[in-house]
């Protein structure tokens, strides 16, 4: 303990004070020691330290004074260490707020120069981005839909057989599952039922049966998945628009109608549509929409005078899968297939993208390279 300390803890007699000088020379003493760490205290966390050292009501200098040398003090003295006490109370008190003020304010300053804007300083510029391809042609296909009564809807991309297979008149053993060997997910044993990344856009045919009931115009644009080797036409996530009208009264005529009229729409009046017979389980009659080449433009022949490279000479791009809507599908929503009729189609949009836009390889769109992407702002 410094001499002073222990002063402060022990009374006048006992420290022998014997005449009024050694008050003043002992109070002294204790300015002295307020004076030093006073200008230790630069900041909030040692000023008030220093303010509890000094003003601390249970061991703080001011109460010591008071409780060791003022409260026992013989009469004598009484009065003189009394008139010390206040003195240095009042320089204390006034000193220490004196010190508050003063931190604040360097605080202040400190934040204001820690927080200056530099106008000078070039801005950070950052770069606009623009739709992906994929999410454009999405869109132009919604608009060609909606403007004809369809409205969007978007279902999950983890399925269960259930709504993938099942109700689509897909059983567990057809063969039409093989090509659409899909990834399952890997579930805690126990889980009341697989579940799949589903293989197309079509089990939200059935969701959306399930929900509303006829009519029913709808196109589900979303994000498919496939267990397929990467290759320039082929992608184990790839993009699709299903389609469906289910009406009281839908025809054949009807769903090619509509379905020429969206493929102009999308390439353009030139275009000519036709149909093959094809196999869907969920569609009966199925077919497989062509459209006349776009880039030889039916022809067969290229413009160099070749056979054109993308349709092989055919003159025809197949464009995606369609057909009535099978009546056994409608038992698995509960409509009554006696009184409804329709028609689903399934579109491929990246190959459907690429057709429109000239691109030869569907890896692109899964490659993030802003340099194929900033081509199509
Ligand atoms: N879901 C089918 C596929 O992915 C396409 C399709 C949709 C066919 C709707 C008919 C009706 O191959």
């Amino acid at each position: 303990m410094s001499s002073l300390e222990s002063k402060l803890a022990t009374k006048l007699t006992d420290l022998g004070v014997s005449r009024a000088e050694d008050v003043s020379a002992l109070f002294a003493e204790v300015h002295a020691r307020f004076e030093s760490e006073a200008s230790a205290a630069r900041d909030e966390a040692s000023w008030k330290l220093f303010r509890d050292a000094w003003l601390g009501r249970k061991s703080g200098v001011l109460t010591l004074v008071t409780d060791n040398w003022l409260k026992p003090a013989t009469p004598e003295y009484k009065r003189v260490v009394g008139a010390e006490l206040n003195k240095l109370r009042g320089h204390v008190e006034a000193q220490i707020e004196a010190r508050r003020v003063e931190i604040e304010g360097g605080a202040d300053e400190a934040a204001l120069a820690r927080e200056r804007v530099d106008l000078s300083l070039p801005g950070v510029t950052r770069a606009v981005g623009s739709h992906h391809l994929i999410r454009q042609v999405f869109q132009q296909i919604e608009d060609i839909f909606v403007s004809i009564g369809f409205s969007v809807v978007e279902g999950p991309e983890i399925e269960t057989p259930y709504f993938n297979f099942e109700a689509l008149n897909i059983p567990e053993f057809h063969p039409v599952r093989d090509d659409m060997d899909t990834f399952y997910l890997q579930l805690p044993k126990g889980a009341p039922t697989p579940l799949l990344l589903r293989t197309h856009t079509s089990p939200m045919q059935i969701r959306t049966m399930e929900k509303r009931q006829p009519p029913v115009r709808v196109i589900v644009p979303g994000k498919v998945y496939r267990r397929d080797n990467p290759d320039a036409t082929h992608s184990f996530a790839f993009h699709q628009v299903e389609g469906l009208a289910v009406d009281s009264d839908i025809t054949f005529c009807d769903f090619t109608g509509t379905i020429e009229y969206f493929v102009k729409q999308f390439f353009g009046p030139g275009v000519k549509t036709r149909f093959r017979p094809s196999y869907f389980p969920f569609t009966e009659p199925s077919v497989e929409f062509d459209v006349t080449c776009v880039f030889c433009g039916g022809s067969g022949v290229s413009a160099g005078g070749g056979t054109c490279s993308k349709c092989k000479g055919a003159g025809w791009i197949e464009l995606f899968g369609a057909g009535m809507v099978d009546p056994a599908v409608y038992g698995f929503v509960g409509y009554d297939p006696k009184k409804v009729s329709g028609f689903a189609f399934g579109i491929g949009i990246d190959r459907l993208a690429m057709l429109k836009y000239g691109i030869d390889d569907i890896q692109v769109f899964f490659q993030s390279d802003v340099r194929f992407l900033r081509q199509f702002p």
